[in-house]
């Protein structure tokens, strides 16, 4: 029986050229056996007819206070309080913040006030203003009150840019919200923290120290844990990957920018994998204009990046389950051994550059999972959706372990 069967669910709808997509959600709403009471704002009502949204959630949709041709109130503590869940989708830029402030100048945000119910957020706007340190600290804000965000997707805007900002797709909101409801997934609850890519270090405008690292292996663990049930924050360096379904994508391009992002999102994670080939070392200067050539012999003065897995090892809290990689050319094992105990890891994923089908680039990996406790365990050559699966299973059976011992 699905999980959103019988539930009252106040939708919420803002002003956003994404209303469109409200009318499919509410379908998948009710064929999921909910019963759907919609509230506009007025905005939004510019957007999709309330009679289409009426007709398809078989409810009257309510936008004012006041109803002036029933001369009915709207009550909205009644509506917070009937609802089993509350959903904004849209969620626009501009109600997103009046909620982190708890405004109530309409009907929704003021049923939002009185919802006691879990609370999720699907928003859409353009990829500058969902990037806006404004935008980004209101939904912090709106995390820090239990509310669940269901991020938005990477493509096309309607305003002819490309990029994060999207509304989830309904059959996107729909999986979302199934397994986030589903009491069986295994990681349900749990928060995950997932770096990934290479990380570029300026040497001029134009230049930079990569890798070639293509960010595959760790967007196969994102999408797993996400899977698994977690709420997954992938810390990316440049990469042409698409962002897993349903995980919130940070963008970096430095080891510097990479070791922030990591330290913003560490404490709340249960579950850190550092997939990324962090830079070692990074330019002492960049230089502020491209540099020309002129001398036969040329070097740069690098200095030593801050190794971030190490950091967060020394910083590392009991409920926390981190894992690293390594990718070892010549003693393996000795060397996985060595950063396994020296970054206070809890599993090490060892690939060995020797091992034909494993690295950089391709679909394949070939991996040994070394543990804390001595284990290691040696896997196949496998595609890098089954290898994020094995090493999910151990990161299952270790928070399992923990919340025994808890
Ligand atoms: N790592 C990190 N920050 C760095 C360097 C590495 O978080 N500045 C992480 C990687 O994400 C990986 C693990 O540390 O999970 C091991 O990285 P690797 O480059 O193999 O190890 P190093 O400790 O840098 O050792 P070496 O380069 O000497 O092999």
């Amino acid at each position: 029986m699905s999980s959103l069967k019988d539930k009252n669910i106040a939708l919420g709808v803002c002003g956003s050229i994404a209303a469109y997509k409200i009318a499919s959600l509410i379908r998948l709403l009710i064929k999921q056996g909910a019963n759907v009471q919609v509230i506009m704002t007025r905005d939004a009502a510019e957007f999709i007819t309330p009679l289409t949204l009426s007709t398809l959630s078989k409810n009257p949709v309510l936008i004012e206070y006041y109803d002036k041709k029933t001369g009915l109130w709207n009550n909205h503590v009644e509506l917070g309080l009937r609802a089993d869940l509350m959903i904004i989708a849209p969620a626009s830029a501009n109600t997103i913040s009046k909620l982190a402030n708890g405004l109530c100048d309409n009907l929704l945000t003021a049923t939002y006030l009185s919802a006691k119910c879990p609370v999720y957020l699907a928003p859409a706007m353009d990829l500058d203003m969902w990037k806006h340190p404004a935008t980004q600290h209101n939904v912090q804000k709106l995390l820090s009150y239990g509310n669940t965000v269901i991020p938005p997707g990477d493509g096309e805007l309607a305003s002819g840019l490309v990029g994060e900002g999207r509304l989830a797709e309904p059959e996107e909101i729909i999986d979302f919200l199934l397994s986030h409801l589903n009491p069986n997934l295994p990681l349900k609850g749990k928060k995950a923290l997932v770096t990934a890519g290479p990380t570029y270090e300026a040497i001029d405008p134009v230049r930079f120290i990569g890798n070639h690292s293509s960010g595959k292996m760790g967007y196969a663990l994102a999408e797993r844990l996400q899977q698994l049930g977690a709420e997954v924050t992938l810390v990316s360096g440049p990469t042409a990957l698409q962002t897993p379904k349903n995980t919130v994508r940070i963008d970096v391009q430095t080891a510097q920018q990479m070791l922030q992002a990591c330290q913003q999102h560490f404490a709340d994670a249960d579950i850190i994998v550092m997939s990324a080939a962090v830079a070692d070392y990074t330019p002492i200067d960049v230089a502020p204009q491209k540099i020309k050539k002129k001398a036969e012999d040329f070097s740069i003065q690098l200095k030593k990046t801050t190794d971030i897995l190490a950091f967060l090892g020394s910083n590392k809290a009991t409920h926390q389950t981190l894992v690293g990689f390594a990718l070892e050319t010549e003693n393996e094992l000795e060397n996985a051994k060595g950063k396994l105990s020296r970054k206070n890891m809890d599993f090490i994923v060892l690939n060995s550059m020797q091992d034909k089908g494993a690295g950089f680039g391709i679909d394949t990996n070939k991996v040994s999972i070394l543990s804390k406790s001595g284990e290691i365990r040696d896997f196949t050559l496998k595609s890098k959706a089954e290898v994020a699966d094995d090493i999910c299973q151990v990161i299952v059976q270790h928070q399992q372990l923990i919340e025994q011992h808890s």
